[in-house]
């Protein structure tokens, strides 16, 4: 069974807690690495919390603050992480299948909730294409992690 690993800080922590309730439904182990309240916390140590585990595993990750900006920022400082913030599902089902994407960053402050919940379903099920020409620059950005 696919795990997903989801954080927040504050201003995504209300979206998580609704994200939550869409994986069981789908099938989905999930483990929630915090924040636990609305008390104002930094997003640079929820997004290491979930990337590591999803570079520990190979399984996914999605992460939540109030724009997906900075949480994606910080998310893609971690080698071997391709983290995408998405605010349509166009984007979400492409960067599976282009991008082979393995963090979902999503806003509580930019999209609504039933629009990031229809985004969290189609990232989580749309595989990747496997596609030459997408392994080939998925392996360039991997030739850029290691300059
Ligand atoms: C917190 O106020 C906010 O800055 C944070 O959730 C996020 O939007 C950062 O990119």
């Amino acid at each position: 069974m696919t795990k997903v690993f989801i954080g927040s800080d504050h201003g995504g922590y209300n979206l998580k807690e609704k994200i939550k309730e869409v994986f069981t439904p789908l099938g989905y182990e999930f483990e929630d690495m915090g924040t636990n309240s609305l008390e104002s916390c930094d997003y640079p140590v929820y997004a290491e919390k979930v990337a590591k585990k999803v570079i520990e595993t190979n399984e996914k990750g999605i992460l939540v603050c109030g724009t997906g900006i900075g949480m994606s920022i910080a998310a893609n400082k971690f080698k071997g992480i391709r983290a995408s913030h998405c605010t349509d599902t166009f984007s979400a089902r492409m960067t599976r299948e282009h991008n082979d994407s393995n963090i979902l960053c999503l806003g509580e402050r930019i999209t609504g909730q039933d629009l990031a919940i229809d985004i969290v379903k189609i990232w989580l099920e749309t595989p990747f294409s496997n596609g030459d020409r997408h392994i080939n620059r998925i392996n360039l950005i991997k030739e850029i992690e290691n300059k």
